[in-house]
């Protein structure tokens, strides 16, 4: 595809008193700051809704009463208005993230080189480590986000990314795969760290738990959108999901403003985040406007990605973010070393994706919606690997 949609892949003419989630009109009153750092130190909760899926996790094998179907509508109401949600779902426990964590940053602190045995650059590094210095934001190759990023008005603008990110990223793959398929590359053999003999019952047990809330969501954004409840569900069924944390070496990059992912939007259906120890995660709404992610406790933080996007016709556009060292982050790694915790800033993140072999194309009325055109049907698979190209995971 197009590198030139990322500039259309996040800004709208949208206004905020125009937007369905209601604390978004909040936000208003609260974001008005100058200097990106500081932002994030002054607005030190997460100003978006928080969505608890109890009442539709109790209601999940039946046809949703009225409640439910307004907590659908506003999920799908805050992925149009704003490309993310906070959602609260009582199956997933804080303890099991910080388990999670624990592990990784144990990983991500051996010395590089025993990292790099993990490493499948062969896999275009869908699976196994993915050291620092490969991703490559796509700013870096495409004039037309440098363009984007210059006409974000002040307090807004990202980070000019300078250069791949610094972090380094595991892949785990989720779930089931097809049997017969077109993209076999994507679907590789899992890789095994040596010396980590719970590596993996910890990893499907966190990855399996984000991605059954990612697939909740899923099921109540197409009812909120007024599609058939399983219309998204059913084209992620053996899709290529991945449980893929980051690792950032804060003791090695912690100067304000470090940029340990470069402005972006992800490429998959939807991210699911578990909360982090260390801030630095912004985001822009669909109006244009830049804020800093705060979990609450136990809750996770799901964005759009493109292929998302593609299903709705641009009713919900990929989220763009980017994760960079603000007073934020320099104050927690400042207590983690008080505290002799480790300053690895791991992301907790699955990747729910289409699966491969099925066509991207707008689903259901947005097929007739006036901005179906610009989605011309492809191969979930083929589009993956465009998009991986473009930011150098993949050779072409
Ligand atoms: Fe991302």
């Amino acid at each position: 595809m197009s590198p030139s949609l990322i500039s259309n892949g996040y800004c709208s003419p949208a206004r905020v008193e125009e937007l369905p989630c209601a604390a978004i009109s909040e936000l208003n009153s609260r974001l008005v700051v100058p200097d990106n750092a500081e932002r994030d130190i002054l607005s030190d909760s997460c100003p978006l809704p928080t969505i608890d899926l109890s009442p539709f996790l109790a209601q999940r094998f039946e046809a949703p009463n009225s409640a439910v179907q307004e907590l659908c509508r506003r999920v799908a109401d805050c992925l149009s208005s704003t490309g993310c949600v906070v959602i609260k779902d009582p199956r997933v426990a804080s303890e099991d993230n910080s388990h999670f964590v624990d592990l990784m940053e144990r990983y991500f602190s051996q010395a590089a080189g025993v990292k790099h045995q993990d490493a499948r650059p062969e896999l275009h590094y869908q699976v196994g480590v993915t050291p620092e210095g490969v991703e490559e934001p796509r700013c870096i190759v495409d004039p037309a986000c440098l363009e984007t990023i210059k006409d974000q008005p002040p307090g807004h603008r990202a980070t000019v990314p300078t250069g791949p990110d610094p972090k380094w990223r595991f892949m785990w793959r989720l779930g089931a795969r097809p049997d017969v398929t077109e993209f076999q590359e994507l679907n590789a053999a899992p890789v095994l760290p040596a010396g980590f003999p719970e590596w993996k019952s910890v990893m499907e047990c966190w990855g399996s738990k984000m991605l059954d809330t990612l697939t909740s969501a899923a099921e109540m954004a197409a009812i909120g959108f007024g599609l058939d409840r399983h219309a998204i569900t059913n084209v992620m069924h053996l899709g290529p999901h991945l449980l893929a944390p980051t690792g950032a070496d804060l003791s090695q990059h912690s100067m304000l403003g470090s940029c340990y992912a470069g402005f972006h939007y992800d490429l998959n259906l939807l991210t699911i985040h578990g909360k982090s120890r260390f801030p630095g995660l912004f985001v822009w709404l669909r109006d244009g406007r830049r804020i800093p992610v705060r979990i609450p406790d136990g809750c996770l933080f799901i964005q759009a990605g493109k292929q998302l996007e593609y299903l709705t016709a641009g009713h919900v556009l990929a989220g763009m973010h980017e994760v960079i060292c603000t007073e934020g982050t320099q104050a927690a790694v400042k207590a983690a070393r008080a505290a002799g915790r480790s300053t690895w800033r791991i992301s907790s993140t699955v990747f729910g994706h289409v699966q491969s072999d099925q066509i991207l194309q707008p689903l259901g009325h947005f097929a007739k919606a006036p901005t179906a055109a610009k989605y011309a049907p492809v191969a979930a698979g083929t589009f993956v690997q465009h998009e991986l190209e473009a930011i150098n995971l993949k050779k072409a």
